[in-house]
């Protein structure tokens, strides 16, 4: 239907500066981005209960992104975000990704329940204490993470 494509061209083409904008910060998915942090951190858990060092490695990497965004976001809602984040998960995700690199499994996993205590304490500082992780390790993904 040649009408709704020109429909959906002119729609897309109002959307695209919006996209834009949101990218700059002040429309920013702010839970949109817990969200992931929660996915690939439950994931990189997984990896390390299995021993997988190349799948930790990978899902450090996705964490690690998601750690950058947020360092470049002052204020959320009032929550100094950038600054919470240089207190609590950025220096346990250094010593996690220092402990995957150097393959010390048991350092890789205290280091992965210290990423979690990170995000505890970052909930707590930001009167979100009630959003709690713990260390889980049933796997509800079609996915395997043996090595
Ligand atoms: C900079 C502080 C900070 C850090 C660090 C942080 N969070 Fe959050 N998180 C928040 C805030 C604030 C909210 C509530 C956001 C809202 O509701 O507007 C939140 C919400 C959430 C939610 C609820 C949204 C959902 O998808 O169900 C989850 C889950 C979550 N965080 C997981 C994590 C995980 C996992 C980590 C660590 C790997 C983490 N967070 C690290 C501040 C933080």
């Amino acid at each position: 239907m040649p009408h709704r494509k020109k429909l959906l061209l002119v729609l897309l083409a109002a959307l695209l500066p919006l996209s834009i904008a949101s990218a700059g910060g002040d429309k920013l998915d702010f839970v949109g981005y817990m969200t992931k942090m929660q996915y690939f951190a439950h994931k990189l858990g997984l990896s390390v209960d299995a021993g997988n060092v190349a799948l930790q490695d990978y899902y450090a990497h996705e964490v690690e992104e998601i750690v950058e965004k947020l360092e470049q976001v002052d204020d959320y809602k009032g929550i100094p975000v950038a600054k919470l984040l240089k207190t609590t998960l950025a220096p346990a995700f250094e010593t996690l990704e220092d402990a995957v690199k150097a393959g010390d499994a048991p350092a890789v996993n205290a280091a992965y329940d210290g990423l979690l205590a990170a995000c505890n304490n970052c909930h707590k500082a930001a009167n979100h204490a009630y959003i709690h992780m713990e260390h889980r390790s049933d796997n509800p993904y079609i996915q395997t993470f043996a090595p």
